[in-house]
């Protein structure tokens, strides 16, 4: 039902795709849309990336970055009759850009705010708007499956409403997205209460708002929690939005803000089998400031092991970003019903539950993860973007 979903086209009439003059100066080359934005590039990019050297079928590059000189500058410039950006270059070759390609790779400030995603930043006030999906839509329709997809993309959370109570139904809609990623607590898990658990989650305690497995490399992207059975008292889901707390720490106090997001912590699991550990920051940014992810699992928190310098502001600085992560204007709290499922960024929502009292009745959760290489992947195929260079 791929065809439900609308799709990006490769080349358009539209006028901020279309060409109307350009300018060289020096070593860039800047030209203007017929909708009367400009953006500049500069002559190395351009002659990197000219389509006419790549390979026909696997679209890749066929050259290394050593065959250019980083200054190199176009010889003159037109719009050619098919409205390509055609440059002629010191060596003879000729490129031609398309001008929606130009449009959709520009590189300025304007460019790269229309292709990232806004994402919305929320509270405890979002229970007003939950993010809902509806179970039978999203596996049935493509375009329930992408509206679930962007939702976690951008809100970082999506409640599936009214799922199959089947073992295994949450592995069932991550393969409507990708495979799962597997990890030392298997493809999926059980969330229960165990006799002599390995991991909290397999007790009946509380658990503070946390992210899973920051002890491994690569910490799983998304995490689905599909509730089976709940009748015990007590066990309300908590959620919290990292970038949040991150945000108001750094507007608070940014020092504290800026070694969280320097200064690596360590995380590790450890039973008879395994022994996994990593130390990165609590904090992550992406090159323009922007929020990357967040890693913090006091549970599995290892002895640090930072600079003697450094030590007493990192316990400092964690903890102010604890005192956010526990503020209640800042946790989504709300009680599973059999049929329900979470589904959030796991490097960027927290996630906790009350206790519960096991005598009261069965609580039983389980679990799987799709990474967000494969999330992303899949909201670009549903929207037509993977065919697009
Ligand atoms: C987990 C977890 C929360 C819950 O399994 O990672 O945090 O509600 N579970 O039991
Ligand atoms: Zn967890």
């Amino acid at each position: 039902m791929l065809n439900a979903v609308s799709k990006h086209t490769g080349t358009s009439d539209r006028p901020q795709h279309t060409l109307t003059g350009l300018t060289i100066s020096g070593n860039l080359v800047s030209i203007t849309w017929a909708d009367g934005g400009e953006s500049a590039f500069h002559g190395i990019w351009l002659r990197d990336n000219c389509p006419t050297g790549l390979h026909p079928s696997t679209r890749e590059r066929q050259w290394d970055w050593s065959e250019f000189d980083p200054a190199i500058r176009p010889l003159s410039g037109q719009i050619d009759k098919s409205g390509l950006l055609e440059l002629s270059w010191p060596d003879g070759h000729l490129s031609r850009h398309d001008g929606a390609w130009l449009r959709r790779h520009r590189y300025d400030g304007a460019g790269k705010a229309e292709r990232k995603p806004q994402l919305r930043i929320w509270d405890a006030g979002i229970a007003e708007d939950l993010p809902d999906c509806d179970a039978n839509a999203v596996l049935t329709d493509d375009q329930a499956l992408l509206d679930m997809l962007i939702k976690v993309r951008d809100t970082g959370f999506a409640l599936v409403r009214g799922m199959p109570r089947r073992d295994k139904a949450c592995e069932h809609v991550a393969h409507r997205i990708a495979f799962t990623r597997e990890t030392n607590f298997g493809i999926g898990f059980d969330v229960i209460s165990k006799p002599d658990p390995n991991n909290q989650a397999y007790t009946h305690d509380a658990l503070l708002g946390h992210t899973d497995l920051p002890n491994r490399e690569m910490p799983p992207g998304v995490q689905f929690l599909h509730c089976l059975e709940f009748q015990a008292q007590g066990g309300e889901s908590t959620l919290i939005d990292g970038f949040h707390c991150a945000e108001q720490l750094r507007a608070a106090d940014p020092d504290a803000f800026e070694l969280l997001t320097r200064v690596p912590i360590a995380h590790r699991f450890h039973d008879g089998e395994w022994d996994v550990r990593w130390r990165a920051p609590a904090i992550a940014l992406d090159d323009d400031g922007g929020y990357h992810e967040i890693r913090y699992n006091p549970g599995v928190g290892a002895p640090f092991d930072v600079r003697p310098a450094e030590m007493t502001g990192l316990y400092r600085a964690l903890g102010l970003l604890a005192a956010r992560i526990k503020d209640p204007a800042n946790v989504l709290a709300f009680k599973l019903r059999p049929g329900d499922m979470m589904v959030f960024n796991n490097r960027r929502v927290l996630h906790g539950r009350q206790a519960f009292d096991p005598n009261t009745g069965p609580r039983r959760l389980q679990g799987c993860y799709v990474d967000l290489d494969e999330w992303h992947s899949r909201i670009r195929v549903l929207t037509g973007e993977n065919l697009l260079d």
